[in-house]
């Protein structure tokens, strides 16, 4: 597969090293059940190879430590506020740019300045802190992810992609209703699948015929860049800048988690077009968030990311980045282990539902994956499915499900070698191979909302 081609190997050498926690089999039987049998309550220490998110767990490089020497800590109008600003407009073209301490602070200030309750905001696929920020404002999140996102043997290349015709009919149906249109690139809830550069093009001229602003959700853009280079027609001998320029050029707007492909442990923005809306998310920024010039960060925090942004766009990263990812996949299906096909571009999905047919949805297939992954073999994952997704219909109070019941294997950025992508495939083929003696698994503390974060389990007996 062309994703998996040259260099062979980790683009990059180790400068400093960190142990990796070793467990036995009754240390990580106990771990599992102090945690109640979640895996967000363990202790890293008690995590072989943690694949739980590839956000805030990147190696800087050895730039981006020097660049934290230099950060500017001065409370309004630092040095480092303007470098950062200036990488941020370069890439994204957006003249005004509100650095904010992770992705989250910027979906909160970004709806707090856009909804009002009762509003719709639609998505290709609404990651969930965004949908749960929509759903505080009052707001209402509408998914519109492509037919082949649903259909996890299908091997498009750009199933991150948004429904256009039903955007174009929401639109029409919901005159003055919508208030901005989200596209997020890469589609983390569908798999991490990218987004081609003709759905963005078609997206934003639906949006712009309805007179809706077109927002990027940019957590990990540069890995759409990479992909849309190497799979979309006209795009090969385009550098991962220039794609960016593209991609940006057709949106008013962006807020991006930095924690994703700028390789920082903390860090965000905002960028857009219009002054009037950038002043009002300003005045609540000082408010919840920080001055306008650091916005919960430090000076060398944004010292990082602008380093960071840079090294996102190097195309030997990243595609030595992408064929670690593909690695996974090709190792997990030639050892049977049924997977979200194609491999993503930040993780690698296994697909619990034709991995453990015996487990109900009602008794989290996922989930329960995820902690025999753990329990054999010291690999956390997270479960993306119903523990994260299930909820009663507003109407009929009946349960619905999502579609795929996936557990996510995140990879985070230059830091595991291809030997620990072997201990992971190794694992989830132990795992499947006694896949008919995995229980089920219930809520014994079922939170309001984002449940996986908090919640208590126990096997279904
Ligand atoms: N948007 C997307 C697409 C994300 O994947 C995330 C975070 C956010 C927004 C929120 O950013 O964490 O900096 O506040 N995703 C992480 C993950 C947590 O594991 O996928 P944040």
């Amino acid at each position: 597969m062309s994703d998996c081609q040259w260099p062979a190997f980790e683009p990059y050498k180790t400068k400093m090293v960190e142990k990796i926690p070793l467990t036995t089999p009754s240390q990580r039987r106990a771990a599992a059940e102090r945690a109640k049998y979640n895996l967000f309550l363990l202790r890293a220490n008690e995590v072989t190879i943690d694949l739980l998110t590839d956000s805030g767990t990147a190696a800087m490089s050895d730039q981006q430590w020097s660049r934290i020497m230099v950060g500017d800590e001065s409370y309004a109008g630092a040095e480092s506020f303007h470098r950062f600003d200036k990488v941020v407009r370069e890439i994204t073209g957006m003249e005004h740019v509100l650095p904010c301490h992770q992705g989250r602070a910027a979906e909160n200030l970004l709806f707090s300045a856009m909804l009002k309750p009762g509003d719709i905001v639609l998505n290709n696929t609404h990651f969930d802190t965004t949908e749960a920020n929509v759903v505080t404002k009052g707001g209402r999140p509408v998914n519109l992810p492509c037919g082949e996102a649903l259909d996890p043997l299908s091997d498009a290349p750009f199933k991150g992609n948004m429904d256009v015709a039903r955007l174009d009919c929401t639109l029409a149906d919901n005159p003055g209703r919508v208030a901005l249109v989200m596209m997020t690139v890469t589609n983390n809830s569908v798999g991490g699948q990218p987004v081609s550069m003709a759905n963005i093009r078609d997206a934003s001229a639906v949006c712009k015929e309805h007179k809706v602003p077109f927002f990027l959700d940019c957590a990990r853009y540069a890995e759409n860049c990479w992909f849309i280079q190497r799979r979309e027609p006209g795009y090969l001998k385009k550098s991962l800048t220039a794609i960016a320029h593209e991609m940006f050029g057709y949106a008013d707007g962006a807020l991006m988690s930095a924690k994703k492909d700028a390789f920082v442990n903390i860090g965000g923005f905002l960028a857009m077009r219009d002054a009037e809306l950038r002043t009002r998310v300003a005045v609540q920024m000082v408010v919840v968030e920080g001055y306008v010039t650091y916005g919960g960060l430090a000076g060398r925090d944004l010292e990082a990311i602008a380093q960071g942004l840079r090294e996102g766009l190097d195309e030997d990263y990243m595609t030595g980045r992408i064929r670690q990812v593909a690695l996974l996949h090709r190792r997990l299906t030639e050892l049977g282990v049924p997977c979200l096909n194609p491999a993503g571009g930040h993780a690698v999905f296994l697909d619990a539902r034709r991995m453990v047919p015996g487990v109900p949805q009602s008794q989290f297939p996922g989930h329960a994956v995820a902690v025999e992954l753990y329990l054999e073999g010291g690999v956390r994952g997270c479960e993306i499915g119903s523990v994260m997704f299930a909820h009663p219909d507003s109407v009929t109070g009946e349960m619905t499900y999502p579609a795929l019941e996936l557990v996510r294997l995140a990879i985070p950025r230059r830091v595991y070698s291809d030997n620990h992508m072997e201990h992971v495939a190794r694992t989830c083929a132990a795992v499947t191979a006694r896949a008919d003696r995995i229980a089920g698994m219930r809520f014994i503390y079922e939170p309001p909302r984002l449940k996986h974060f908090l919640a208590h389990f126990d096997r279904v007996k």
